[in-house]
């Protein structure tokens, strides 16, 4: 049979998975599923652009790490944007099927917990909201066990000359990226001396920036639809959330700004 939009796009399948679980069905049930649907498969590209990045960084192709860090950022603008979607769920409506969640959570997103890893943000112990023997936990054991996209910029840097000390380059690789002034001191030369750095560094702060902000949204749509409810994970909610909200994904670059 030729090949069609639809048979290359496998949407018989896709559109079979959306499964609402109200029994008698509450409208706003499928929004709720088609967006974090949405948010996973936008998690699978950054996941993929970021592998992309990491090899870019080892081999010096710094053009190749720019084009792609213009891609996770603009991702990461839609993925923001996407907030105000579920802010059309009056807390009533999210109320009418928020028991049918039982206790699953955001908490339990795979790929959302990869992708910090991946970045360099390893929290070794949020690997109890995986459940042990599946597929997804062992792809996360081996994120946290494996270089982030920060020890692949280490390299990166290295190859134009910056000192990187032993305190950040052998640390243990399962441990969250560390700030460190030695690094932050040859950043900072390279941005002084070299434009073409500095559209890669700003680039990285945009994606950071980001980052920040779909962490603001995200606590401000749990505040809205829950309040100070707990979260069906088991978490304190909004509360927990707020632990994370200022949490830098580049520290080294952040910390140099007033110096430039
Ligand atoms: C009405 C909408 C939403 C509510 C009320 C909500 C609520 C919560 C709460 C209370 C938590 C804390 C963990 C817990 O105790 O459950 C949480 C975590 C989380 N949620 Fe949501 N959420 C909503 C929408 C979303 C969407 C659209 C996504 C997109 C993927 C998402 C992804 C996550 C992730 C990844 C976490 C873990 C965050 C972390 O560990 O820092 N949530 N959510």
């Amino acid at each position: 049979m030729d090949l069609t939009y639809s048979s290359y796009l496998k949407l018989d399948q896709l559109l079979q998975l959306q499964a609402p679980r109200s029994d008698p069905p509450e409208h706003d049930e499928m929004l709720f599923i088609i967006a974090h649907q949405a948010y996973e498969l936008w998690f699978k590209l950054q996941l993929h652009e970021l592998e992309k990045i990491k090899r870019d960084f080892v081999a010096n192709h710094e053009y190749g790490a720019i084009a792609t860090f213009k891609r996770v950022r603009t991702i990461m603008k839609v993925m923001v944007e996407q907030v105000d979607i579920l802010e059309t769920l009056t807390p009533m409506s999210f109320n009418s099927f928020r028991d049918r969640l039982e206790t699953a959570s955001g908490f339990q997103s795979s790929q959302f917990r990869e992708f910090e890893f991946l970045l360099g943000y390893k929290r070794a112990d949020m690997l109890r909201f995986q459940r042990p023997g599946t597929v997804a936990y062992e792809r996360l054991v081996r994120r946290l066990h494996e270089p982030s996209v920060y020890d692949a910029f280490y390299v990166f840097l290295e190859q134009r000359g910056v000192t990187i000390p032993d305190a950040v380059r052998k640390k243990d690789v399962a441990l969250p990226t560390v700030p460190n002034e030695v690094v932050e001191e040859g950043i900072l030369h390279l941005y002084k001396t070299q434009p073409d750095l500095e559209i890669l560094f700003e680039l990285m702060t945009d994606f950071d920036e980001g980052f920040q902000e779909w962490r603001y949204r995200h606590i401000k749509l749990v505040e809205r639809s829950i309040g100070s409810k707990k979260g069906t994970g088991g978490s304190l909610g909004v509360e927990f959330l707020k632990k994370s909200l200022f949490q830098p994904i580049f520290p080294d670059l952040w910390a140099i700004r007033h110096k430039l």
